[in-house]
């Protein structure tokens, strides 16, 4: 597997407080990386980071196995970025925008560069100063998807997008990814999360909290069991990972996280007449792994 982005020890501090924490993350060729967390966690500040646009207080990132501070100028040339507020110039017209946009970087692929234009139903005859928000942010999504960089980097991208134009970005990202482009994607949209990620990493406070796939998250998170019975509901008290057991009558619910086993052995052999388990759902979920722990601000 060849790595993309791999980060040792990368650490920001502003004073005394890191704003990104002894961060270790690795992320493969073809990958597409959902990086989450609440407001001020550090996702911006790692995006920073690796673009070379600030330096690390201590720790490294290499990016195609440069350093991204040093070699800056070679590694943005296999590059995409697109911020989640664009500043643009407010005099050019969207299509002299774009045509700088693509000098910038190099060479892009026009036809990609045309298609994109369609797609995203994107008017480039105006002046900058006139687009919405959405435009802007559209500007800069087709000018990276038309550069197929290596490694596309999204800082919250689609938060200007209506959900049209939010699809849109997902069908790009998913073309790019079976192109063998990389993508880092930090993001608050729980169904873009869902649709493209192949792994996530959480951070919290500028520290990584949770890294795995979704189905790999989703594990620490407790599962809800249900089961009524003809008589009294068996007691489940002694199994490991169960919690919050609540019995009404023939009424058994329960938490459960970790392996189910025991639990569907104790219930099944008490002859449940209905039984129920349901996943946390994305939202249960994040809401679960961004819940800030008792004590800290
Ligand atoms: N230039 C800066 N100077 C001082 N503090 C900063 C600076 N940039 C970011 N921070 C702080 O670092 C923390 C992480 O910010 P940021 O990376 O923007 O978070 P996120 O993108 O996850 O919302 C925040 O507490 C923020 O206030
Ligand atoms: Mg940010």
């Amino acid at each position: 597997m060849t790595v993309i982005i791999e980060t040792k020890k990368l650490t920001k501090k502003y004073g005394s407080k890191a704003a990104l924490d002894s961060l270790d993350l690795t992320v493969n060729k073809g990958e597409v990386l959902g990086y989450l967390g609440p407001n001020g966690a550090g996702k911006t500040t790692t995006i920073r980071l690796l673009l070379g646009l600030t330096h690390p207080s201590d720790g490294s990132a290499t990016i195609f196995g440069e350093d991204a501070t040093r070699h800056a100028a070679d590694i943005h040339k296999r590059i995409a970025y697109v911020p989640g507020e664009t500043n643009l110039w407010p005099s050019l017209s969207g299509a002299e925008t774009l045509k700088f946009l693509a000098n910038l970087h190099g060479s892009i692929d026009e036809a990609y560069q045309k298609e994109l234009i369609k797609k995203f139903d994107f008017d480039p005859n105006k002046k900058v100063r006139t687009y919405s928000k959405g435009n802007r942010q559209k500007i800069a999504l087709i000018a990276a998807f038309a550069t197929r960089a290596d490694l596309l980097i999204f800082d919250e991208p689609t938060s200007g997008l209506d959900p049209v134009m939010a699809k849109i970005f997902r069908d790009e990202v998913l073309a790019a990814k079976k192109n063998g482009q990389t993508v880092f994607l930090s993001s608050h949209i729980l169904e873009e999360v869902e649709e493209l990620c192949d792994r996530i990493a959480v951070l919290r406070a500028g520290k990584l909290v949770e890294l795995g796939t979704l189905d790999e998250l989703r594990h620490f998170s407790a599962v809800t069991v249900e089961a009524t019975f003809t008589g009294k509901p068996p007691s489940v008290s002694g199994i490991k990972g169960v919690s919050n057991i609540e019995i009404h009558d023939h009424f058994l619910r329960c938490n459960i996280t970790g392996s189910i086993d025991e639990l569907l052995t104790v219930i099944s052999k008490a002859k449940p007449v209905s039984f129920l388990s349901r996943k946390p759902s994305l939202e249960e979920l994040f809401l679960a792994i961004y819940k800030t722990p008792s004590g800290e601000k």
